[in-house]
């Protein structure tokens, strides 16, 4: 899902071939992180939430929606929190 999704065009993520992106920060280590992209506490909600719509949470954010659906959100939040 995270190759389907593209979000490698942005980041750095361990474990996923291609993901090599600059644009944002890299996901390496996102489980030990306090804050999600500097304003929502790290928890597995919020994290669902930020994939599905991050421009909800901050408008002014680089970081698209990009029509993640909950169910995939959810896979996507599960494979981050194995990056510690
Ligand atoms: C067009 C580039 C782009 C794409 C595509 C993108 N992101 Fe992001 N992402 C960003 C940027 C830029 C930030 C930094 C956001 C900020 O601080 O406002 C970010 C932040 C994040 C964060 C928070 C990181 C942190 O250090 O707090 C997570 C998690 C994340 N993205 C996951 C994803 C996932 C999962 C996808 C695919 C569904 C994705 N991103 C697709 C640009 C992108």
């Amino acid at each position: 899902m995270i190759q389907y999704y593209g979000c490698g065009s942005c980041h750095i993520i361990p474990g996923i071939s291609g993901a090599a992106g600059l644009a944002g920060p890299p996901l390496s280590g996102i489980a030990s992180r306090i804050y999600i992209a500097g304003v929502l506490q790290n928890t597995p909600e919020n994290m669902m939430r930020w994939i599905e719509n991050p421009k909800t949470v901050d408008e002014k954010t680089v970081m698209p929606n990009l029509g993640v659906t909950p169910a995939d959100a959810a896979d996507i939040a599960g494979y981050l929190y194995t990056l510690r």
